[in-house]
């Protein structure tokens, strides 16, 4: 049992006969890797989205791994993103050797800042990483305007938002490549998962080949490719390993893979979420709007704007405080929120470039004014999840108004 009243967070996606009777199928396959699951979980996360191809990788991180290996991201080449996010964003690039430059972010939406964007392109840089902070759709227009102008790829981190949209689209769709996540604590889960998807055919078939260990290329001159004195190593006649020694591995070197796949126990359960994701997208949106309604006209409260072009499906459930207003720092308001009224608080992002790898990098504080301003000052986020009950929806908004009268009355 938690300690809290409302605790930041449980497995939040209903799990139940749905996924034990798909889970249960699952395990009287002959094979519970690379089967036809996966390829089932594939093709119906495609068609929710709308794109021509998703691959199920094993999570987010690695299927923005993937991103970057596609797009052959190398050492030197400058990346633009946003500083407010989980910071394994960035890091298949820094893996690569890639320069990371961080844009601003908007103060409502928390997403990257176009404009901001704008202002760092260089003759060295080659993509464009936005994250559609809280599930909410960062303004892509602008965004996919400066690539088509520069020639740069774009890749969206959508992890927070399976089934958002922008201006009717999905995410993940629009830019050339949409990493997703199915981490437990999710819209949707498979447990550990994601997904890498993309409309090009040949960033497709790039990330078919790097997502698996598999034998690159075709089987060309193997006679010219022994090594040395030897004729056939014992494993070279091994399925998985044969062509380890041709021409065209070697030539390909950059195309190894790697193992980022999904299981087929997890496609199961993908398949059976998938079949609910409107369902507890809109489950989110209820509950959000409960909250918005609630909060109106607390002093010092202020919520997300809701932008009809980008309707958020409210991974994160965001509130700004303002500190000018009650009185009393944000980090009293979340202490007050976290030991009086039993509310678990979780801030979701610390700006990134502000981590000790970055800092020795040179970035510092005062690089990313509004990131910075809004993270420490202002936003907090409340607990948001499916199986919140209205006695739960009903303390968030409660524990709010309280500790911020709390608060304004003992003024320092
Ligand atoms: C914005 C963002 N990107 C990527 C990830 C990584 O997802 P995963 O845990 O599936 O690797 C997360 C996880 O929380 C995230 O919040």
């Amino acid at each position: 049992m938690s300690r809290f009243v409302v605790p930041y967070a449980g497995v939040s996606n209903e799990l139940g006969a749905d996924e034990v009777a798909a889970v249960t199928r699952a395990l009287g396959q002959q094979t519970l890797s690379m089967g036809p699951l996966g390829r089932q979980f594939e093709d119906g996360f495609a068609e929710m989205l709308g794109a021509r191809h998703a691959q199920a990788t094993s999570s987010c991180t690695t299927a923005l791994f993937l991103a970057a290996q596609t797009l052959r991201l190398e050492a030197g080449d400058e990346v633009i993103t946003t500083p407010q996010t989980f910071w394994v964003t960035t890091w298949p690039l820094q893996a690569r050797g890639c320069t990371i430059r961080f844009a601003d972010i908007d103060p409502d939406s928390l997403n990257i800042d176009p404009a901001s964007v704008a202002a760092l392109i260089t003759p060295r840089t080659k993509s464009i990483w936005v994250v559609h902070h809280g599930g909410r759709a960062v303004d892509m227009d602008p965004i996919m305007a400066l690539a088509r102008e520069h020639g740069l790829t774009v890749v969206e981190d959508c992890a927070h938002a399976p089934g958002a949209t922008y201006k009717g689209r999905k995410v993940g769709t629009i830019g050339d490549i949409g990493c997703f996540s199915f981490h437990s604590l999710k819209n949707m889960t498979t447990g550990e998962g994601g997904a890498f998807v993309t409309n090009d055919d040949d960033i497709a078939g790039k990330a078919r080949e790097l997502g698996t260990i598999h034998t690159w290329g075709p089987l060309v001159d193997r006679q010219s490719d022994r090594i040395g004195p030897y004729g056939q190593p014992a494993y070279y006649r091994d399925p998985h390993v044969r062509s380890a020694f041709t021409k065209s591995y070697r030539d390909n070197r950059y195309l190894i893979g790697n193992n980022y796949r999904m299981s087929e126990v997890a496609a199961a359960l993908g398949l059976a979420q998938l079949g609910k994701l409107d369902r507890l997208n809109k489950r989110r949106q209820e509950i959000a709007r409960h909250l918005d309604d609630g909060l109106a006209g607390t002093p010092g409260i202020t919520v997300q704007r809701e932008r009809s072009e980008a309707p958020s499906i409210y991974h994160l459930y965001t509130i700004f405080y303002d500190e000018a207003v009650v009185g009393r720092s944000k980090d009293d308001f979340i202490k007050l929120l976290e030991q009086v009224e039993g509310i678990e608080i979780v801030l979701r992002y610390f700006p990134i470039h502000l981590l000790p790898e970055f800092r020795a990098l040179g970035h510092e504080f005062g690089e990313c004014p509004v990131a910075e301003q809004t993270y420490f000052e202002r936003q907090v986020q409340l607990p948001i999840y499916t199986q919140l009950t209205d006695a739960q929806i009903g303390h968030l908004i409660g524990g709010v108004q309280r500790t911020v009268e709390a608060l304004s009355g003992s003024r320092t």
